[in-house]
């Protein structure tokens, strides 16, 4: 099938190049020049894991290109994907202007007897479908389209298999022809596909994003009680995870969860039900246990080293997760920036993301001095602070770690060392919700 993606972030791009995969022909628009001429030129703007061969075998092959063009990609398809930011605005609320924007546009290239199904994939608030709808109806009379919803699931850092490999597809239509569509351009995915209406569609992104983070914070609640009565949560989730109904994915305790998506969708869901004069407080306390983690992780550090002022420490991960570049709304920034506050000089390393996180202002390269490997982050310092899991930290030589720091102290914020293993080598070790362990 054609079919035209407007939005060349994470979830256009990736879900433009894996459409193309399973054999149809994808137009990828963005009003982004510079960005346009970087994917014609074979360069990927982001970092994503299988994302570069994927892109480049597709367009060798004729089935993905990219454009400055609404018209072009709506002239040449028969379903057209909205995939533009929907950002926060300061209230929590989200901001619609992107998409009410996309929706004029389209409107204005939208031809009499050419039916069109104009696709939502951007996350958006329930009733967004009849405001896109309403809106294209309103710039163009005579236009011959279909609205659906059809939310995104997809992972950074795994976002390739998450998409060639859904858990489900979700379609929200009010239409039999659209439906029909869709299901056509998802049939080579062999996934469980749900059809619901168009509002229902909406509103389980935000359900679905809003209670992984319910899940997240309900674990670090958890691993306050744990540190307080000298339990192992770790323990605690596998002892819960195996549970099927509850599940072991998305109970892992840590210095909070953050990136582009959940701590906006929580705010986004909670100001959404606010709105429709049915309040969410449980979601509010999710937040609140959120923000409380990275404190208590903090206070861990003070605790230990006492005064932070000019204590040399060194910070392993800046990205909100690991197999990414991206560190929006990273709580391992959030992290180092806090240490440079109260004047700790941090030494930082991430294998992705440290490039980003300067360039986009987020750690001031003046204050943080940014390494080129894990190692030499840690030379001569007072502590190591762990606050990304990437894989790469696992397959260092923490002997060599030892050895190189003033002090043998670690403190790891996603639980990703074996505590036995760090007593062994002479660490003293804290981490998220289980017993510090001294040599
Ligand atoms: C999330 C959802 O998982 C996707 O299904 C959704 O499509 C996406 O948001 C979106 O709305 O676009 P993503 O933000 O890429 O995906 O990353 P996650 O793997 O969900 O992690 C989010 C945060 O939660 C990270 O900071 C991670 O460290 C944290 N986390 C995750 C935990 O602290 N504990 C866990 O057990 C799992």
């Amino acid at each position: 099938m054609e079919l035209c993606i407007i939005g060349s972030g994470y979830v256009g791009l990736v879900s433009g190049a894996c459409f193309a995969e399973v054999g149809h022909h994808v137009v990828c628009v963005d009003n982004d020049k510079r960005k346009v001429e970087m994917l014609q030129a074979g360069k990927i703007p982001i970092y994503e894991p299988g994302l570069e061969d994927l892109v480049h075998r597709n367009v060798a092959a004729k089935r993905l290109r990219f454009t400055n063009s609404i018209e072009d990609g709506v002239d040449h398809s028969q379903v057209i994907f909205i995939a533009v930011p929907t950002p926060p605005q300061v209230d929590g609320s989200v901001d619609l202007t992107y998409i009410e924007q996309v929706a004029r546009e389209i409107a204005g290239v939208l031809k009499k007897d050419a039916y069109r199904v104009v696709v939502d994939k951007s996350t958006v608030p329930v009733k967004t479908g009849e405001k896109v709808e309403a809106t294209i109806k309103r710039y163009n009379r005579d236009a011959d389209f279909d609205v659906v919803s059809n939310p995104e699931f997809l992972r950074e850092g795994c976002a390739v298999p998450d998409l060639m490999n859904p858990d489900r597809i979700v379609i929200g239509s009010a239409s039999n022809k659209a439906t029909d569509l869709m299901k056509r351009l998802y049939e080579p995915f062999k996934a469980p596909i749900l059809v619901t209406d168009i509002n229902s569609a909406e509103l389980i992104k935000h359900a679905a994003n809003s209670f992984l983070s319910l899940k997240i914070s309900y674990i670090n609640a958890v691993a306050s009680i744990c540190e307080a009565s000298g339990a192992d949560v770790e323990m605690v989730a596998d002892g819960i995870g195996m549970d099927k109904r509850i599940g072991r994915n998305f109970l892992n305790s840590g210095i909070g969860y953050g990136g582009s998506c959940f701590p906006k969708d929580v705010k986004a869901f909670i100001s959404i039900a606010r709105q429709l004069g049915t309040p969410f407080a449980l979601l509010e306390e999710v937040e609140r246990i959120n923000a409380h983690q990275l404190n208590r992780f903090i206070d861990k550090i003070r605790d230990a080293l006492w005064v932070l002022k000019d204590k040399k420490v060194a910070v392993w991960g800046m990205t909100f997760k690991p197999d990414t570049d991206d560190v929006r709304n990273s709580v391992a920034i959030d992290l180092i920036n806090r240490l440079v506050s109260d004047g700790a000089h941090v030494t930082a390393y991430d294998p992705k993301g440290a490039e980003k996180a300067v360039d986009w202002k987020l750690v001031d390269p003046a204050k943080v001095r940014i390494t080129k490997s894990p190692l030499e982050a840690v030379e001569g310092a007072e502590a190591l602070i762990l606050a990304t899991e990437w894989k790469e930290f696992v397959n260092v030589d923490l002997a060599q770690v030892k050895a190189k720091m003033h002090t043998p102290l670690v403190f790891d914020g996603r639980n990703l060392f074996n505590p036995e293993t760090m007593r062994e080598l002479g660490f003293t070790y804290f981490s998220m919700g289980r017993p510090t362990v001294k040599p």
